[in-house]
């Protein structure tokens, strides 16, 4: 489902280069669960943000289901994440002053849905998250922990084939990390591919995670 060949990724910065991917190759099977584990500023979200298609490598492929994103013009890299792919950031990407349903249907915006069906989809995604009680709240006026589980449920709401998740317990107590974990398992037993990218080590002892994969420095040890 996803397939990463001898990717590296360098930002330039003034007169230097940081290199902050090297040659990273990683296969994660249709319907696994892979945990990448890595320090602050190992490469996570970077090796994350390639795979969605939001930036290019420096260097090397990143295929989706068979489509070479790494290739493909914007307006088809778009479409194939909003089609295939939710993205939970660790920043989150909210829109402040919108409410929490608004923020949770923006993603389908471009499919042309009747507000009706946009509504019910997000209504659903709301209530597996544990965030309907806050739907009509804007954004800046939820806590973190509140914010991070819309930004789950935006991440859903495409019934997407792949979930890419930044840190999505990171601001979360435990309670609450508990029910996401048992929301990504539920995932999981649909058949949907998950790539976890934390340091929390709840989740380095799951039964439901086939691999667990550490990187440093930008690249993965074997
Ligand atoms: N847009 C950018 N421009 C310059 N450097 C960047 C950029 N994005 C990331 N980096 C650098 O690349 C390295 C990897 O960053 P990345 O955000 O992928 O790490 P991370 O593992 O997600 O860290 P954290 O656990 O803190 O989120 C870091 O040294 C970071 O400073
Ligand atoms: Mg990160």
């Amino acid at each position: 489902m996803i397939w990463i060949k001898e990717v590296s990724k360098s930002f330039i910065q003034g007169d230097e280069s940081i290199h902050a991917l090297t040659n990273i190759s990683l296969h994660v099977k249709r319907g696994e669960c892979v945990v990448l584990k890595g320090s602050s500023g190992s490469g996570k979200s970077t090796l994350l943000s390639l795979i969605a298609g939001l930036m290019q490598p420096s260097q090397g492929e990143v295929r989706v289901d068979g489509k070479e994103i790494s290739k493909l013009p914007e307006h088809f890299s778009a479409a194939l994440r909003r089609q295939k792919i939710g993205f939970i950031f660790q920043k989150y990407h909210l829109i402040a002053h919108l409410s929490a349903l608004e923020n949770i249907m923006t993603p389908l915006i471009p499919e042309n849905l009747s507000l009706h069906v946009l509504e019910s989809k997000a209504k659903a995604v709301m209530e597996q998250c544990g965030i309907a009680h806050k739907a009509k709240m804007r954004i800046n006026r939820l806590s973190g922990g509140e914010q991070q589980r819309v930004a789950i449920a935006r991440s859903l709401i495409n019934d997407p084939l792949i979930i890419l998740a930044d840190e999505p317990t990171a601001n979360l107590d435990e309670k609450l990390s508990h029910e996401l974990i048992a929301t990504l398992e539920k995932l999981k037993q649909k058949g949907v591919t998950l790539l976890i990218a934390t340091h929390d080590p709840l989740f380095f002892d799951l039964g439901f995670v086939d691999q667990i994969i550490e990187i440093h420095n930008g690249e993965l040890i074997v």
